[in-house]
């Protein structure tokens, strides 16, 4: 019977993933290398925002369910699973990913471990990574004990989380044996109790599940986005466009939601790496429509500078309002964002830039610390010659032009997201351009 399960890695997944562990009734241990970062999870502090874990968190804490450490050789003759949640960013100064946290864990875990288990990759990993772990870890582990592989990739959103780890869509296994699966298939009871589709299948094809399904998203962002820009040209409504399309069944509606395009941690990389292993792997021609994808999501932010240009003529000296600099709502993470891109495009571009955003000002002052952080949407918007909305938070989403016509200094507005009611805005005398629409 399974009982404890280890962790590695306790950043967004694994953190995550570890509580959700303790939720459903396992003894967990969080490992990570950073001290500091073990002691604020012992107290339930996260380094990013994330709805609901900080509480799950302390509570399993306080059960005694749930705990955190630095000390790896703890877990190696604990634990009955192993999970490996570490990430995998690019490359430093390439597309690729970089695979040395995954390795390391990889490696250390086998040394460290000494009683039968099984390790069990979540990382996001070009396809390949888990047959050559596996060889690494027979090598690496002792002879008196049997460890195995398995890959279990993760697909939760930020902002969801919990939501997403305790009752996933699909649970996705790449296993190398019969018994490897029965053990997944234990730890994942709950979720099967439910009749949540299990997908049991070799290495590759749970590794390149992911990839495709991240790769499947961008480029519908994207699809829709290139369309934004014939509707930018010609008139139409891209958002009619995107329900109409999206009625059909086979298409749906999700992800077709077009503005300013897809950043954080995960699309922009994941597409970038794999392109770059499938040019490892000769295949180059495979996935050259998703170097297209990428173009498109980079034009959007650029449109989001000319257009200003176009409201304001040259935008030196001009005071900017930027509404979000997170990659979306719900979430602190500013990595690729394309709404901090726009705003220190702004700046580049010789705008006086202020920043608000309900969560994200911290992270990006230390990304862009010389854009202006204020701590509400009303001293953003105070004397701004255009208000510019990048990330779609529901405390813009809401925005009337009553809320803001006294505080500005000039009427203009920049939809970049899509999301207010062109409509109401002109009517009340603004001159309100969007992402989408021919202005
Ligand atoms: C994404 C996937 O959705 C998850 O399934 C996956 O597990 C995760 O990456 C990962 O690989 O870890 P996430 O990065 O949290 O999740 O964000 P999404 O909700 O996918 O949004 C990505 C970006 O696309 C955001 O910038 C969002 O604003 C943008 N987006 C999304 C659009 O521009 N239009 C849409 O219609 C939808």
């Amino acid at each position: 019977m399974i009982k404890n399960i280890s962790v590695i890695g306790t950043g967004y997944l694994g953190a995550t993933h570890a509580a959700c562990m303790a939720e459903l009734g396992f003894d967990v241990v969080g490992v990570d290398v950073d001290p500091e970062k073990i002691e604020h999870l012992s107290r339930g502090d996260l380094p990013f925002h994330e709805p609901g874990l900080p509480e799950l968190i302390r509570r399993h804490v306080d059960s005694g369910r749930l705990c955190f450490t630095t000390d790896l050789e703890s877990v190696g003759g604990w634990a009955d699973v192993h999970f490996i949640a570490v990430g995998t960013p690019q490359q430093a100064g390439g597309t690729g990913a970089d695979l040395t946290y995954v390795d390391t864990a990889a490696v250390s875990l086998a040394q460290a471990i000494t009683k039968d288990s099984l390790i069990v990759g979540k990382s996001t990993v070009p396809v390949g990574t888990a047959r050559r772990l596996s060889s690494l870890i027979a090598e690496e582990s002792r002879d008196d004990v049997s460890v195995s592989l398995a890959w279990n990739p993760e697909f939760l959103r930020e902002g969801f989380a919990v939501e997403d780890t305790l009752r996933p869509d699909r649970l996705v296994v790449g296993v190398g044996s019969e018994a490897d699966e029965a053990v997944l298939r234990e730890v994942y009871a709950e979720a099967l109790s439910r009749e949540t589709p299990w997908v049991s299948t070799d290495f590759e094809t749970a590794e390149l599940v992911k990839v495709a399904a991240n790769a499947f998203l961008a480029t519908k962002i994207s699809f829709i986005n290139a369309f934004s820009e014939v509707t930018e040209t010609v008139g139409g409504d891209i958002r009619t466009l995107a329900d109409a399309i999206g009625h059909d069944t086979r298409i749906g509606r999700k992800f077709l939601n077009a503005g300013v395009g897809f950043g954080g941690g995960c699309l922009p990389k994941d597409i970038r790496a794999l392109q770059t292993r499938v040019s490892e792997l000769g295949l180059d021609h495979t996935m050259t429509f998703l170097n297209e994808m990428d173009q498109i999501n980079l034009r959007r932010r650029e449109r989001v500078v000319t257009l200003s240009e176009q409201i304001l003529g040259d935008l030196a000296g001009r005071r900017i309002a930027v509404l979000g600099v997170t990659f979306k709502p719900l979430s602190d993470d500013v990595r690729d964002s394309p709404g901090l891109d726009v705003a220190n495009r702004l700046f580049n571009a010789g705008a006086d830039v202020f920043v608000y955003d309900p969560e994200g000002n911290a992270n990006a002052a230390k990304r862009f610390p010389r854009l202006g952080y204020v701590d509400s949407l009303a001293e953003a918007a105070r004397d701004a010659d255009l208000v510019v909305l990048t990330t779609e938070w529901n405390e813009f989403k809401a925005l009337t032009p009553a809320d803001l016509e006294d505080v500005v200094a000039a009427r203009n507005f920049l939809d970049a997201r899509h999301v207010l009611d062109a409509g109401q805005w002109e009517s009340a005398g603004w001159t309100f351009a969007q992402l989408g629409r021919m202005f």
